[in-house]
């Protein structure tokens, strides 16, 4: 699962290898990827963001959520997901499946400039994916 994933960030580095302004990587020095590295799908992302119209919107515009990704800069996901998933909505905490929390996720990336990939995000790799800068 890991490797067309390594193959789509490397291309991805390929891609975009001539900006100088590019400051994030896709792939961490441990061999971590991060959110840069195309850990969701554009059709997630949609699910997603029919999901949030619903249940959060009311409270976050989408312009919330990358200075929350800078708070999170360098932790796991998963970290992220535990907070959203334990206490969002507000109104009603942990009231969303765990898949839902995840395509919610997949929409909030897509609103932050990272790229989308070829295989949808996962609850089981959230702990192994690093929040990027965005
Ligand atoms: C009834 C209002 C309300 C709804 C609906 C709501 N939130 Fe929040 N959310 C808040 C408040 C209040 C805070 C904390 C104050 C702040 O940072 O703005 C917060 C904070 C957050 C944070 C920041 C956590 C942190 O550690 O900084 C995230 C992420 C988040 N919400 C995600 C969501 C998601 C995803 C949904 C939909 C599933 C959602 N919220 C729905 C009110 C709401």
């Amino acid at each position: 699962m890991h490797l067309p994933r390594c193959r789509a960030a490397a291309a991805l580095v390929a891609a975009l290898g001539g900006l100088a302004t590019l400051p994030a990587s896709p792939v961490l020095a441990d061999g971590m990827l991060t959110t840069e590295a195309g850990v969701y799908t554009k059709a997630q992302a949609q699910t997603g963001e029919g999901l949030f119209e619903q249940h959060c919107l009311l409270c976050h515009d989408n312009k919330y959520f990358r200075p929350v990704l800078k708070r999170y800069d360098g932790q796991p996901v998963g970290v992220l997901f535990d907070v959203m998933a334990t206490s969002m909505p507000e109104s009603n905490p942990g009231g969303l499946l765990d898949a839902e929390y995840v395509d919610i996720l997949a929409y909030i990336f897509s609103r932050s400039r990272y790229p989308a990939g070829d295989e949808p995000l996962t609850v089981g790799e959230l702990p192994a994916i690093t929040i990027e800068d965005p």
